[in-house]
């Protein structure tokens, strides 16, 4: 069998995915984070698996499995889910589809916070580091092909235009997930695939569809012959 044939285009190629949530604790019981079941990071993760790619899957906290035949390795916050990653490159291609918080508290607290009576506890922020944009930005082990998702309520496409240039990315996976799309948690996804060349829109379907599209796109783009 001829491996990096047809049949298993990412054969020889070493591919990782972000997955899920981060969380970010407050106290010891609670914590902040974004709204992401998993399922299309962890759909990109097997589907690039099943093209023959070595992949590592790097996941913040879900309730659904980790794919067969794939690393993965589980992280909380924002910070680990970054030290997780790059400490797997170097990667041929790199797909961020994790919802990661964009905020952290400054602090967290060592005991669990208690109503007082004194009122509301104020909680004060600070921000994480963007792992997409940081990994696109290296100068040393910059995967060949870095993808970016982008969830976004309004002006999908326009938003994610500007994301693509601001992260450094090749691509960026843009969705519509504003209320009434059933995206979030859903099992269907309607996304438009924005590149350099301009902007596809590809009709609402399967996330395990939309990570087989994108993984042949992906096996599309790595250079002929150097796996
Ligand atoms: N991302 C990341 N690290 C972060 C924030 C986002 O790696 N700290 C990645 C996501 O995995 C996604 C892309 O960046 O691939 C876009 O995430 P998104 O939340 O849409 O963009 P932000 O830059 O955080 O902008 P905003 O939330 O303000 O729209
Ligand atoms: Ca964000």
């Amino acid at each position: 069998r001829l491996l990096g044939g047809a049949d298993l285009p990412l054969a020889g190629r070493h591919v990782l995915v972000t997955s899920g949530p981060t969380h970010e604790p407050i106290d010891p019981v609670r914590y902040i984070a974004n709204r992401s079941s998993g399922r299309q990071g962890h759909a990109i993760a097997a589907a690039a698996a099943a093209a023959g790619a070595r992949v590592t899957l790097v996941s913040g906290p879900v309730a659904i499995a980790p794919p067969a035949g794939v690393t993965t390795v589980e992280v909380e916050t924002a910070r680990e889910m970054l030290a997780a990653v790059e400490a797997a490159l170097p990667a041929d291609a790199a797909v961020f589809a994790a919802a990661v918080a964009d905020w952290r508290t400054a602090g967290e607290a060592a005991q669990k916070m208690k109503k007082n009576g004194k009122g509301t506890p104020q909680l004060a922020l600070v921000e994480n580091p963007d792992i997409l944009a940081t990994i696109a930005h290296r100068a040393e082990q910059r995967p060949g092909l870095v993808v970016g998702f982008a969830a976004e309520t309004e002006k999908v496409v326009e938003h994610a235009r500007q994301k693509r240039l601001r992260k450094g990315c090749n691509w960026i996976v843009a969705n519509d997930v504003g209320p009434g799309t059933g995206v979030m948690g859903g099992t269907r996804n309607t996304v438009h695939l924005v590149t350099g060349e301009g902007v596809e829109d590809w009709p609402t379907m399967d996330k395990d569809e939309v990570a087989r599209r994108l993984v042949a796109r992906i096996a599309a783009a790595m250079p002929k012959g150097s796996a």
